[in-house]
């Protein structure tokens, strides 16, 4: 499998840092902690690095773990393999996602979350796919890209690629 660079590490790096700036802006006047809802497995070095970039905020963490790709294409049928467990009722929070498509994984744990009544709910995303009219409120966005299969800062195919530096595309 031959994979092309997409989104090198520099720039990767650079964004990532402006996007916390834009989050903490968005925060400042509203309160000091945050809880950030981290979702695996594709989002671990997003998440590390864009909470890593918050110098103003505590961060209280927690982890989803989803499933519904196999192979590059969406089952369409998403498995929860572990959720969050701690309360985020009356809490900010703010739900992190490396990439959305469909939106079919989003719209899922939205649902569920909004339940425990958050007291604020924002949505980063590393990355936008264009392709889709996934209809997911995005508050947050870094990167917007065409119809490409990608790779790399923790996107994967079957497991493989997720520890390449940078984001590149199938060919
Ligand atoms: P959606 O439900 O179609 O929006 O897909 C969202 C999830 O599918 C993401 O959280 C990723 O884990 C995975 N995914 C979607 N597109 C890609 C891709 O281009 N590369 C790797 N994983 C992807």
């Amino acid at each position: 499998m031959m994979i092309k660079v997409l989104i090198d590490e520099e720039t990767l790096k650079k964004r990532v840092k402006e996007l916390a700036q834009e989050i903490e802006e968005y925060y400042k006047d509203k309160t000091d902690t945050i809880h950030a809802v981290c979702i695996l497995k594709g989002s671990i070095h997003f998440f590390s690095d864009l909470v890593l970039n918050m110098r103003n905020l505590n961060v209280k963490y927690s982890f989803i773990h989803v499933s519904s790709y196999q192979g590059t294409s969406s089952t369409g049928r998403i498995r929860v393999k572990s959720w969050i467990d701690e309360s985020i009722h009356d809490e900010y929070v703010l739900l992190v996602e490396d990439i959305v498509d469909t939106g079919l994984t989003l719209q899922h744990i939205v649902r569920y979350l909004k339940k425990y009544n958050p007291r604020d709910f924002k949505i980063v995303t590393l990355i936008e796919k264009t392709v889709h009219d996934h209809g997911v409120p995005l508050d947050f966005v870094g990167f917007r890209v065409g119809d490409k299969f990608l790779v790399g800062y923790g996107l994967d195919v079957d497991e493989k690629f997720r520890n390449l530096p940078y984001i590149g595309y199938v060919e």
